[in-house]
């Protein structure tokens, strides 16, 4: 959500922004601009829309300078505009801001009543004005920082500079992220790790309450009260190739394509001796609460359904945006899960912070190492999908419920419900079978896009109906298709269609169901029976072992390899993501930077 990028060095400053903006896309912008700064002072260029539109008019004026900050804004206060897009700037600095200022109404009055005037509806604008109020006092770009961040309330990235250090850039943070890295040719500061791999491996993650002061052959660390701060220097273990589509149309078909090799690589390191290894968790663990945004509340679901079918402890998932404001009931023995890709969700931060207030342990799931979620949970597991660049979350999905499962098998093994060698079949199956299973799923994209494109074409609404861990996934595979094809699509418990929603089922209205669960079959094929007879146009997406045994009446068939029938849940996932996929890349849609999305979503 919103991409900062900054660079002071000894190449031209232009490309290396306009690069850095485009690899941070995907986090989802409207608006777009860049400050450049050098001894002629700061030239600002902005644009509405998308980066080729700012890329356009910054060539066409031919600027260059060795230093400048770069933007892509998603619009939270006034429309997308060149007058709301970022830098905002007064005459003696320029800023781009990453998160929300919330008291900007009361600090504007306040720099309205000194005589400030303000250009555009944002909230970063009161920001930029305050450092420069600061700033005219003190004659002291890291003073008039420190003294502004200290009113601001809210969270924020900040990248700026001064007219009067045209080569240096400023950059601190509170609640949103930001690296700083220095390479070969020069400083630079990003929202994310995209955006240095061309340069640097190696990054700094800002600490809060710390500010950077770049330039082109040094980076250092400043506190709040002048002192000079050391920071631990970070290596990303990935490169700039995986952060690439490699010969994918898309980011998101390529982290699909990944999946195998990302369950294997999140499950592996997670055993000893064969067994799931979860030794930072208390022995005697109260209740269990998964709290997480989106896709990943999604695999919470199934973090659900697979700790109580194997351990038979209760679960409690909750949306972290709800968790935070309703006084959650909390237990000290409690564990409160949470579960990101990103690792800076505002929301499951927020739910994090509020538990440990409670005095509840946390374990973080992310992907992101060293995100926020990370570094302030009590314990952390890192997945292993890699990079995740599409805005529509799917490897990272998958991973996620993988590692649920993981903690499953483990608590179940705890409490006795698995002995010891059903313990270690079912950890080795996730890391063989169910890899396995998702490659030969991916052998039939093609044949799941023609399906996808009979489904989908035309189509203004779409039912998902599953039952037991099937019903979970429809949630998910019910949010991908609607994120990124824009069809509107529901995901019911097949049970509970028919006590109210069953009236929207007409004549060929799409139906997908989904049947991984072999005991609920029967039920399931009353579920279709029930759409067929309104006219529905019914998908089954069935496994080998439901194919052979039952009829389904069903128009068309996907099946899914036939594994243990704890893990088919799995390929039938990969299924729905290359589903909602190519329903979105049939219609032409720009499927990794779906409208109106963010990859991460910072802000509340
Ligand atoms: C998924 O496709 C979405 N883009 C979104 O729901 C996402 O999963 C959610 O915002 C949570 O993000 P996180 O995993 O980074 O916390």
């Amino acid at each position: 959500m919103c991409g900062i990028i900054g660079y002071t060095g000894t190449q031209d400053a232009v490309p290396i922004l306009v690069g850095g903006l485009t690899s941070l896309e995907y986090r989802g912008y409207d608006s777009a601009g860049v400050a450049l700064a050098s001894d002629d002072g700061i030239k600002i260029v902005k644009s509405k829309g998308r980066i080729e539109n700012l890329s356009k008019r910054l060539y066409d004026t031919g600027y260059h300078a060795p230093c400048g900050i770069g933007h892509t804004r998603w619009a939270t206060h006034g429309e997308p505009s060149d007058k709301n897009a970022h830098p905002h700037s007064t005459e003696n600095l320029s800023l781009v801001h990453n998160g929300i200022i919330e008291n900007y109404d009361e600090l504007q009055e306040r720099l309205k009543s000194l005589g400030y005037t303000f250009v555009s509806e944002t909230d970063t604008e009161a920001a930029v004005k305050l450092i420069d109020l600061y700033y005219r006092e003190s004659g002291d770009p890291v003073k008039a920082m420190f003294s502004a961040a200290a009113e601001i309330r809210g969270s924020f990235a900040f990248g700026v500079v001064f007219e009067k250090a045209p080569d240096t850039i400023y950059a601190m943070r509170k609640d949103s992220p930001l690296i700083v890295a220095m390479s070969e040719c020069g400083g630079l500061i990003a929202s994310d790790i995209p955006a240095i791999l061309p340069y640097t491996n190696n990054y700094f993650r800002l600490e809060e309450e710390v500010l950077a002061v770049l330039t082109k052959d040094s980076v250092s660390f400043v506190g709040k009260n002048g002192e000079s701060l050391t920071q631990p220097e970070e290596t990303v273990s990935w490169s700039v190739g995986e952060a690439q589509k490699s010969g994918y149309p898309h980011f998101m078909l390529k982290e699909i394509f990944e999946e195998p090799e990302a369950i294997r690589k999140t499950v592996t390191p997670r055993l000893v001796n064969g067994l799931p290894d979860f030794s930072m968790l208390d022995k005697d663990i109260g209740r269990i609460h998964i709290v997480a945004c989106g896709t990943a509340m999604h695999a919470g679901l199934v973090g659900k359904t697979m700790i109580e079918r194997l351990a038979r402890l209760p679960v409690n998932v909750e949306i972290a945006s709800e968790f935070r404001y309703r006084d959650p009931i909390l237990d000290k023995k409690d564990l409160v899960v949470l579960l990101s890709q990103s690792g800076e969700t505002a929301d499951t931060l927020a739910a994090l912070r509020h538990s440990k207030a409670c005095g509840v342990k946390t374990l973080a799931i992310v992907n992101v190492i060293g995100s926020s979620v990370a570094r302030e949970a009590d314990h952390v597991i890192y997945t292993m999908a890699g990079p995740e660049i599409a805005v529509a979350s799917t490897k990272a999905y998958s991973v996620q419920c993988a590692i649920v499962s993981l903690l499953a098998i483990r608590l179940a093994f705890d409490c006795g419900k698995l002995d010891e060698s059903e313990a270690k079949r079912l950890t080795a199956l996730l890391i063989n079978e169910v890899p396995a299973a998702v490659a030969t799923v991916l052998k039939k994209s093609e044949e799941i896009g023609k399906i996808a494109k009979n489904y989908t074409e035309g189509a203004e609404h779409l039912f998902y109906i599953g039952r037991g861990a099937d019903s979970d996934l429809c949630t998910e595979a019910s949010l991908k298709l609607k994120e990124i094809s824009y069809i509107h699509s529901e995901a019911y418990a097949a049970g509970e269609l028919k006590h109210g929603t069953i009236s929207l089922v007409t004549e060929g209205v799409p139906v997908v169901a989904l049947l991984t669960e072999h005991k609920l079959a029967e039920k399931m094929i009353s579920g279709i029976r029930e759409v067929k007879s309104r006219g529905a146009h019914t998908l089954a997406i069935a496994t080998e072992r439901i194919k052979d045994e039952f009829t389904v009446p069903c128009d068309d068939m996907i099946v899914v390899p036939k594994i243990d029938p704890l893990f088919e849940m799995f390929p039938a996932i990969t299924v729905l993501q290359l589903f909602a996929y190519h329903a979105s890349a049939t219609r032409g849609l720009d499927v990794d930077k779906p409208r109106n999305l963010a990859k991460s979503v910072t802000v509340e």
